[in-house]
């Protein structure tokens, strides 16, 4: 049995290798490139692959898959909706994603940005650097003294429940699927509307899917309350960024931690040497700005998290050439 795992980074190498060591009956290829267009034709002669990216697995590099009579993809990540899924079904490819690698760092991670907005971090070191020392006028929040509304609980949203309450905060929840111990606590809200309306700070936790996109726009951001800290470690499509920049320049929006971003595709990830060599207009707008912390999609990016993506993805495509079966297969 062979698999090919791409895109595999520094970090993941020694997680791979290990894993490799622990089963001696798989042949394992790796290559830190991407599976695109360029890269596809190293997975013929594989019977499964294994992947991650943040770029769009398309429908041409689905077809050449299922041309080489590849059934089996497994992603290291959770999010899938960057595959074509027509192209899957129509190649006959299996997918699936690992679904908890680490909801905590994910959860980790957007609270450390919230922090960091509500204590002024940001404004105090870029005063620092230019030797400025004061104080006034940067003022901090605290979270204790917050309602932190949670869009969506799944395990990373409910990881970061569990932060906030550790925290102090009130925490209320909107979710179409109620968790029922949460359900218990009594901490959903009925509607989108009312979170909007009594969040402090809102925390998205929800996967892209065509119902959602942009749902953080021009309109619901009217309904929520001044000063609203948005945070979005989810993905880029669900907030509108020209009505995020509406609302952070109105003043409506208080600060917004993002680290993923609608464009970030080729973005993210990248070294272009300078800040001005961003080939982005609006993400520089975004990352000027002192209250406003943008990450290039790294909440998820930790040593466990590694190990757990590497392992948990080529455990479940060993599994699918073996059995045809998984855990974690994904219903596209
Ligand atoms: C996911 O797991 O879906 C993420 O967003 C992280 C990733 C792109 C590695």
């Amino acid at each position: 049995m062979k698999i090919i795992a791409y895109g595999i980074r520094d970090d993941e190498k020694p997680y791979l290798d290990k894993w490799s060591e622990e089963n001696p009956d798989v042949e394992v290829a790796s290559t830190g490139e991407l599976l695109d267009d360029s890269t596809v034709d190293q997975a013929k002669g594989a019977d499964g692959v294994v992947t991650y990216q943040q770029k769009p697995y398309t429908a041409s590099v689905l077809d050449k898959l299922g041309s080489f009579g590849i059934k089996y993809l497994s992603l290291r990540n959770v999010g899938v909706d960057n595959i074509d899924a027509d192209a899957a079904k129509r190649n006959g490819i299996q997918v699936t994603n690992v679904p908890a690698y680490s909801p905590e760092a994910i959860a980790e991670f957007t609270v450390t940005q919230l922090m960091r907005l509500l204590r002024r971090t940001n404004t105090f070191d870029r005063k620092q650097a230019n030797g400025d020392l004061r104080w006034a006028p940067d003022i901090a929040d605290e979270l204790n003294q917050m309602t932190v509304g949670v869009f969506a609980t799944g395990r990373i949203g409910r990881a970061a429940m569990r932060i906030y309450k550790g925290f102090g905060a009130k925490v209320i929840a909107y979710d179409i699927y109620h968790n029922p111990e949460l359900e218990k606590e009594g901490v959903y809200v009925d509607t989108p509307e009312e979170l909007y309306a009594q969040s402090d700070v809102l925390s998205l936790h929800a996967p892209a899917t065509k119902e959602n996109e942009h749902m953080i726009n021009d309109k619901t951001i009217a309904q929520m309350k001044d000063g609203v800290f948005i945070l979005n470690p989810a993905r880029g499509a669900l907030v509108d960024t020209d009505a995020l920049i509406r609302g952070l320049d109105s003043g409506k929006i208080g600060g917004a931690a993002l680290d993923t971003y609608e464009n970030e595709v080729g973005i993210f990830n990248t070294d272009f040497g300078s800040f001005d060599k961003i080939p982005d207009e609006r993400l520089k707008n975004l990352m000027k700005r002192e209250n406003v912390l943008v990450s290039p999609h790294i909440a998820f990016y930790t040593k466990r998290a590694a190990r757990n993506m590497v392992y948990f993805a080529m455990d479940a495509n060993k599994s699918l050439i073996n059995t045809g079966k998984s855990d974690k297969l994904v219903e596209l």
